[in-house]
């Protein structure tokens, strides 16, 4: 890029975020951006959080619009938990290959062969899809709510077979797990965490539980974004190498300026979620000019929706 076009695009962001701040004010909008967004989105968002962390947001604000800058089932958990507001989506392709791997109809299916289990759903799937479940879970909860269950319930777990194979070690549990994966966590390769370990002897490695079990079996701390967050600010060691989706080294690297960080593939856009790479100023911008697109739901599957995500939340 030359130095006449660097400064047209800086003018463009400026301009960008000078308008999504007016709009903001104008309609009572409030922006939620997960911690895998460009570091722009991160920038105009009145909370940045993990999935847990946006839930509780999107339950408690009294703004009139959300815009929702993550992917389709984050933007979904807001609309369920706030039906009378309108929920922007700046790109609505903005979708996860996890929750889309686990349909409802075949979780009917199979909820019909395991008829005596319960359905923990992993919040990454769809609004039909928690429909049908008994109880919500994200990265962040999981295991302080699987602990609050009686140790005798059968329960199947959906969509992630690995952060479901990751619970049943560290709860003892047994439940039936999905198919199903995260393709930018489960394609992390073990031989590139050596590879870092090698360059980098002394970091302590961080990992999303969405990672393989071989990778999680490496490295010291497994949490959600948030918790690796916490873990990073609060440890007393200054270099980390980060296992998760490279868009959570901008907070991490903001919150902790004398620390060494370090993403797994060195922040390679070929191992990072596209889907939540599809939001920008631009889109925010436009979706908030035009109150679209807006995201609406079946008030059906909303209010069966509603039930295991209220208890999530009771019991976070
Ligand atoms: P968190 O719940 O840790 O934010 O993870 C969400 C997600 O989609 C990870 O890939
Ligand atoms: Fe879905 Fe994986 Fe992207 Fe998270 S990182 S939103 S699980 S595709």
């Amino acid at each position: 890029m030359s130095k006449q076009q660097h400064r047209e695009t800086n003018m463009d962001k400026n301009f960008l975020k000078t308008e999504i701040s007016r709009l903001k004010a104008e309609k009572n909008a409030v922006i939620l951006a997960h911690y895998y967004t460009l570091p722009e989105v991160q920038e105009v968002a009145d909370f940045v959080g993990d999935s847990l962390g946006l839930a509780q947001k999107a339950a408690s604000t009294d703004a009139g619009i959300i815009l929702f800058a993550g992917v389709h089932f984050m933007a979904e958990t807001a609309k369920i938990l706030n039906p009378t507001r309108k929920v922007l989506v700046p790109d609505m392709r903005a979708g996860c290959v996890l929750a889309d791997s686990c349909k409802a109809a075949k979780l009917a299916e199979f909820k019909e062969r395991h008829p005596d289990h319960k359905v923990l759903s992993y919040v990454n799937c769809s609004a039909a899809v928690k429909a049908l479940s008994d109880l919500i879970v994200t990265s962040g909860n999981a295991l302080k709510l699987v602990n609050q269950l009686p140790e005798d319930e059968k329960i199947v777990f959906v969509p992630d077979g690995n952060l479901g194979d990751y619970i049943n070690r560290m709860t003892g549990r047994e439940m039936v797990l999905w198919d199903g994966a995260c393709r930018v966590h489960d394609r992390y390769e073990t031989e590139q965490l050596d590879k870092m370990k090698e360059l980098h002897p002394d970091a302590v490695v961080v990992a999303h539980p969405e990672c393989r079990r071989e990778m999680l079996e490496k490295v010291d701390f497994v949490g959600s974004t948030a918790a690796m967050l916490n873990f990073i600010s609060q440890s007393e060691d200054k270099e980390f190498i980060v296992v998760t989706e490279s868009g959570i080294l901008y907070e991490m690297q903001k919150r902790n300026p004398d620390k060494v960080l370090h993403a797994l593939y060195n922040g390679d856009p070929k191992h990072d979620c596209v889907n939540m790479k599809k939001n920008n100023l631009q889109n925010i911008y436009d979706a908030l000019l035009n109150e679209s697109p807006e995201l609406t739901m079946d008030e059906e599957i909303r209010q069966k929706a509603f039930l295991p995500i209220k208890r999530m939340l009771e019991m976070s």
